[in-house]
């Protein structure tokens, strides 16, 4: 198949779908299940905005409006952190690349260190149904674990499954008004990459609509055959 991988690169996995369409609740899964490493540029974005740094402050009224934050600035932010040593374990990209211009510029990075796309995973989703599984959603501000008020609660109310922790938090971003604007950004800018890595062979689809355990059956096959 097409994104097939030589033993010697490590896998890179992008996971690619509209907000809401559980691109971080898989991707956790495939780092604890593969052992590969999770980059979400929606988290390191967020980090740079709380850290108060210029790429921060430039992204921050950008994230708050459901716009998509500059190029240059994400591709810059990836750079870095794809330099760092545990991405050598290979990667999950969760939310990049959003734009025809970002992907170009993935190809040539990954091109640079000999390595290559060897999936893309479309998590297919009902738009509309993404506003609740988003009205819903608050994490783990110490490990970062995802749940949701009727689809993932935690066993404890107000406690993390994972780390005991009790600092559940809940995205500025995560109102209906916004949740729009990132849904009409996601079929504008970030649509045209199903063609984009279909041209190139390594569109994978799921049908992301299941339950969460069923997707991650789905998306851990397809992973079998690249990290295997
Ligand atoms: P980002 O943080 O990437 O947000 P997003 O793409 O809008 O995606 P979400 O995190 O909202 O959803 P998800 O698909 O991860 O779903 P989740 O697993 O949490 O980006 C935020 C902002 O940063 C952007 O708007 C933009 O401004 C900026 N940005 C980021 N990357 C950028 C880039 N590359 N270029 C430019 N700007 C960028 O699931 C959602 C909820 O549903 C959870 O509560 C979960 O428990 C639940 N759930 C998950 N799966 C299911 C299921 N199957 N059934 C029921 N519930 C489910």
């Amino acid at each position: 198949m097409d994104g097939a991988r030589t033993p010697q690169t490590p896998p890179v996995l992008i996971l690619l779908g509209p907000p809401g369409a559980g691109k971080g609740t898989q991707a956790r899964m495939l780092e604890k299940e593969f052992g590969l490493v999770q980059l979400s540029t929606g988290d390191l974005l967020r980090a740079a905005v709380a850290a108060g740094s210029d790429a921060g402050q430039a992204a921050k009224a950008v994230m708050e409006a459901g716009g998509l934050v500059s190029d240059d600035i994400v591709l810059a932010i990836l750079r870095d952190r794809l330099a760092a040593g545990d991405c050598a374990k290979g990667v999950i990209l969760d939310g990049f690349p959003r734009t025809t211009a970002q992907a170009e510029a993935l190809d040539e990075m990954l091109a640079e260190a000999g390595q290559r796309i060897n999936a893309a995973i479309l998590l297919e989703v009902d738009d509309v149904k993404m506003v609740v599984r988003i009205a819903g959603r608050f994490t783990c501000r110490a490990c970062g674990e995802g749940y949701h008020d009727t689809f993932k609660a935690p066993k404890v109310a107000d406690t993390c499954d994972c780390c005991g922790a009790q600092a559940m938090n809940r995205r500025a971003d995560d109102n209906p008004k916004t949740v729009m604007s990132r849904l009409d950004a996601y079929h504008e800018q970030t649509a045209p990459l199903i063609a984009y890595y279909t041209d190139k062979g390594v569109l994978r689809r799921v049908d992301a609509m299941q339950e969460i355990a069923a997707i991650q059956g789905a998306i851990g096959a397809l992973a079998r055959t690249v990290v295997a």
